[in-house]
């Protein structure tokens, strides 16, 4: 297996644990958002750190796989990154989109580290945050459409 390969499945196997790791997220930050007292306990802490640590790993294999995947340069030399609606997609809107929500999990994680009780702000934040994660996985690419 060649370097690209090796980069492609490590970004889609830390892809499978970032769904479950949001999903994690969402749940605590639903859960503290409505609860009782609205005050951050260790599960949001935790989930919410993990879910920024693989975005940014993430972000750094994708980063790597802009660089050195083979259909990014096919794509450039036919002039068709951005009319090739495929193309656009997995190289311009789910670099971006992601890059954005990592972004904003760094906000959040700050914010629930260093407070004691959740704003409306930070749960704004991570709802957008999620969102844009749910736009830009590739869905039908991983699990077949
Ligand atoms: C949490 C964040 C991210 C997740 C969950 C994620 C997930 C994925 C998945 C599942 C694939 C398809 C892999 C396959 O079909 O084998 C993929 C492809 C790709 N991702 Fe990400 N990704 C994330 C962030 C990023 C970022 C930030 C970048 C760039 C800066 C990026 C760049 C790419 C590229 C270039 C491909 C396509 C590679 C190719 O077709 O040759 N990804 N990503």
């Amino acid at each position: 297996m060649d370097f690209y390969n090796i980069l492609l499945n490590a970004h889609k196997g830390f892809g499978y644990l970032e769904i479950l790791l949001v999903t994690l997220f969402v749940i605590a930050l639903l859960a503290t958002m409505f609860g009782y007292s609205g005050k951050v306990n260790n599960f949001l802490k935790k989930t919410t750190l993990f879910t920024m640590i693989f975005f940014h790993v993430q972000f750094l294999a994708g980063l790597a796989l802009l660089l050195v995947s083979p259909g990014v340069k096919t794509a450039l030399s036919a002039g068709t990154l951005m009319s090739d609606s495929y193309a656009r997609f997995q190289y311009v809107e789910h670099p971006f989109s992601m890059l954005i929500a990592a972004i904003l999990m760094t906000v959040v994680n700050k914010k629930v580290k260093t407070n004691p009780t959740l704003s409306l702000g930070v749960v704004i934040m991570g709802l957008i945050a999620v969102g844009l994660f749910a736009f830009a996985f590739p869905w039908a690419r991983v699990f077949g459409a």
